[in-house]
């Protein structure tokens, strides 16, 4: 099969590394602005013009031209593959109905997960089965950041220059650790895994600034480890609710035991149970081998990760509850409903643990206050 390439960056440049020891897998253009060579061309037209040319791979990321460039590949009779979470969670319905009319793939296994095959797996695990629950850590800077702090007693700003001198984080570091990047993932998995689209405001996303030691010694103390968490799940009336949130998991979990940048994905079907992957969740040729397994899936005649009847998530009907750690200043007082039972005093620190509260409750009361930080508790 011949391929267009649209960008030779990190991934790309992964792409076209294991594709040039692939028989059947031709990288023919690539439409790339820093470097020349024959293969290489600046105009995207060039591409999609070319017909021998049937599956154009966008690993340009970024969301403007990279949209317009999708497009135009779907217009022209292209197959697509992407490994662009930002793309595909601002424009995944609207490709999606592209290719479906045009009788064309578009799978974006890279877009969530690094390498590990998880998308894939979860859009043919929900052909046969109900989707219950999903969730798990898909930012390795934020796991790599709290690793860091926990086990080799870090800070925060040192372990962060570290994550991003290893070139885990985003070129702005703070849509990992707002919970953004992590927001755009969980967008992804319940498209393919609940057939519902949720825009970013409806998911309840806090990520991991403004986390202290004080916060990872509880953690430990208790019996814990701190991560960063994805979470879907259907509620009994059917409608899907999502979140982002620091997660304190239970220190003999498997999401204890991912270490340094590695994420670890779940989902539970109602026939299969719990389905667990971890791996590497970024980097060149990890990555890479995800949207070689998509080419070759386009080449098998595997077509689309949604199913036809994936529509907007519906907002505000369903609303997960559960346990909160919760650390705000001395004296600042915690909702009375939330039976919040203070377990430390540290400094100037008053540190709780609360009875089932609605996510979003706990989200907007530590909403815009960098010196509230909180942490769902997880079920064992
Ligand atoms: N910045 C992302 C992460 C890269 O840390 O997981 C992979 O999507």
């Amino acid at each position: 099969m011949k391929i267009g390439l649209l960008g030779l960056g990190v991934v790309g440049g992964g792409v076209y590394e294991i594709a040039r020891g692939l028989q059947d897998v031709e990288i023919k253009k690539v439409l790339e602005a820093r470097f020349t060579a024959d293969y290489i061309t600046q105009d995207i037209d060039e591409i999609v013009n070319d017909p021998e040319i049937e599956l154009v791979v966008e690993v340009l990321g970024g969301l403007h031209p990279t949209y317009e460039y999708a497009r135009k590949a779907l217009e022209a009779g292209k197959h697509l593959v992407s490994s662009n979470k930002l793309l595909v969670s601002a424009y995944g319905p609207e490709l999606t109905a592209l290719a479906r009319q045009k009788g064309l793939a578009f799978l974006y296994s890279a877009a969530c997960g690094g390498s590990i095959p998880y998308l894939e797996n979860l859009s043919m695990a929900r052909r046969v089965d109900q989707i219950v629950a999903l969730g798990g850590i898909l930012n390795g800077t934020t796991n790599f950041i709290l690793d860091a702090m926990g086990s080799r007693g870090m800070n925060y700003d040192d372990a962060l220059a570290e994550a991003q001198a290893l070139g885990y984080a985003e070129r702005d570091p703070s849509s990992d650790v707002d919970g953004l990047d992590a927001q755009q993932k969980l967008i992804l998995t319940s498209a393919v895994g609940f057939d519902v689209y949720f825009k970013p405001e409806d998911i309840p996303t806090r990520g991991i600034a403004g986390v202290l030691p004080v916060d990872i010694d509880y953690a430990g103390k208790s019996g814990r480890a701190l991560k960063l968490c994805v979470r879907a799940e259907r509620a009994p009336d059917g409608t899907v609710s999502a979140y982002v949130e620091p997660t304190l998991v239970g220190e003999n979990t498997l999401e204890a035991m991912i270490r340094a940048n590695l994420n670890c994905i779940w989902y539970e079907g109602e026939n299969s149970g719990v389905m667990r992957y971890m791996g590497q969740g970024a980097g060149k040729l990890p990555t890479a081998t995800n949207v070689l397994r998509d080419i070759r899936g386009v080449a098998a005649g595997r077509r689309y990760m949604t199913g036809v009847a994936c529509a907007p998530a519906v907002p505000g009907k369903a609303s997960a509850r559960h346990g909160y750690y919760l650390r705000v200043k001395a004296g600042v007082p915690v909702p009375e409903g939330w039976a919040a039972k203070q377990r430390a005093a540290v400094g100037d620190w008053a540190l709780y643990e609360t009875a089932p509260v609605a996510v979003e409750a706990m989200h907007a009361f530590a909403a815009g206050d960098p010196a509230v930080f909180f942490a769902g508790i997880q079920a064992e």
